[in-house]
């Protein structure tokens, strides 16, 4: 399978493009760096030995996309391509959405002129904002976001949902009619996948990738790590004052190179692959599905700074301080659907997590910069 990854060089893409070569698909990757270096995509061809085309450029540029999709014409997008930070979102909601919802917008409008079917999206499980009960499944209602980068995820997965059921609609309707296509209209029924990350952390084991946060890290995990190697004095727990049993919040952490190998699983789905509990086989999605990416277990921030203490040898240090604007005291996900239809569970541990990070934290304390 041919796959072109847009944002393939930040975190989760970089980590997805080892997945993939690793299954013995082709990885195309666009990136315009806003939040990453090319570096990444040089380590991933180390690792696995394999070689990515690499095309810097800004997704949100159609007649530039429209050149590199023709070039490689992939089986299957991912999209991966956005800007992520919660608390820049709050302060800078129109670069947000401008980005955000433009990325996808041209994404869609190219693959329509070329006839490109596929797309598995990153979202999040943001979506099931704060009255939902986890564990959450992917019938739960969309709920109310508590900042503009939830809301632009809210907002992608309507868009893609609602094209994939267009898309439908029109070749039907071409079909009776005994029409052919025109440049405006799909030749085939949109297919898309919508995967639900829950907390993605840890790094490849081979230490070589991992994530690189620019500035102060937002999340936990890096956080915790830069602490560890003594980039940071010591991490604040955001209160310890929630309804749970010691006090902090509870996440569920998934290891990004499970994470990583759903999307593998994701992309050979909407091409038609099916799990042996699953009838219809080799037959395209056509549609939408949605499916968790998350372990199922939840663990506290206590807990997460405690396995961290065990992987780097000393304790991390910590101060508790008051909650953070927006926190949701419990999110996991039930991860049933993903196991049960793509055949894919979370293998890894938090304490491979933990090692994961540490490896690659304390071999490259200033992220790829060195
Ligand atoms: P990341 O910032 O490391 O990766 C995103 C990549 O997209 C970066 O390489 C960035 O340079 C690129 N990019 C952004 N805008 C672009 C544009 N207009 N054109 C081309 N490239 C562009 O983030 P990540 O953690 O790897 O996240 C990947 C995706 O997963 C994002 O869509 C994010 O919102 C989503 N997600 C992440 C998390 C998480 O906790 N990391 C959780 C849920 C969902
Ligand atoms: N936390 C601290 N101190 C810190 C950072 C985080 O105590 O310095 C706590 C938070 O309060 C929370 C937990 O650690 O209880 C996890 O926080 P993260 O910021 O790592 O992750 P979130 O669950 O808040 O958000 C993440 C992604 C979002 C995504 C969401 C989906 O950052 O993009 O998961 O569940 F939408």
């Amino acid at each position: 399978m041919k796959t072109l990854l847009t944002g393939g060089a930040g975190y989760i893409g970089s980590h997805t493009a080892v997945a993939m070569l690793d299954a013995g698909h082709e990885v195309a990757v666009v990136d315009n760096y806003v939040n990453s270096s090319a570096e990444a995509i040089a380590r991933v061809e180390k690792i696995t030995g394999k070689k990515v085309a690499l095309y810097e450029a800004d997704v949100a540029d159609k007649p530039r996309m429209m050149e590199i999709l023709k070039a490689e014409m992939p089986d299957c997008i991912i999209h991966f391509a956005g800007l992520k930070a919660v608390g820049e979102s709050v302060a800078m909601p129109v670069e947000y959405y401008r980005n955000n919802i433009d990325t996808t917008l041209t994404l869609l409008e190219c693959m329509r002129e070329l006839g490109l079917t596929n797309i598995v999206f990153s979202s999040s499980a943001t979506v099931y904002g704060e009255d939902n009960v986890p564990p959450f499944t992917e019938d739960a209602p969309k709920g109310m976001c508590t900042n503009p980068y939830g809301w632009t995820k809210w907002m992608q997965e309507q868009m893609l949902t609602d094209a994939a059921k267009a898309s439908a609609a029109e070749c039907e309707k071409l079909k009776a009619a005994g029409k052919t296509a025109g440049k405006d209209e799909w030749k085939s029924p949109l297919s898309v996948v919508l995967l639900r990350y829950f907390n993605p952390v840890g790094a490849h084991e081979s230490g070589l990738i991992g994530e690189d946060p620019q500035g102060i890290p937002n999340n936990l995990m890096p956080f915790i790590s830069q602490v560890a190697v003594g980039r940071r004095d010591h991490l604040t727990v955001f209160g310890d004052d929630y309804d749970t049993p010691d006090g902090t919040c509870r996440r569920d952490y998934i290891h990004v190179m499970d994470l990583a190998e759903g999307h593998v699983k994701a992309a050979e789905y909407i091409l038609g692959k099916r799990s042996e509990a699953e009838e219809e086989s080799g037959k395209p999605l056509g549609g939408t599905e949605v499916f968790n990416l998350g372990t199922g277990s939840p663990y506290s921030v206590l807990e997460m700074v405690a396995a961290f203490g065990r992987a780097c040898g000393h304790a991390v240090a910590y101060e508790v301080g008051a909650r953070r604007a927006g926190d949701v005291q419990d999110s996991w996900a039930d991860a049933e659907k993903a196991r049960a239809v793509l055949g894919w569970q979370a293998s890894r541990g938090i304490d491979e997590i933990c090692r994961d990070a540490w490896n690659w934290q304390s071999h490259n304390p200033h992220g790829y910069k060195e």
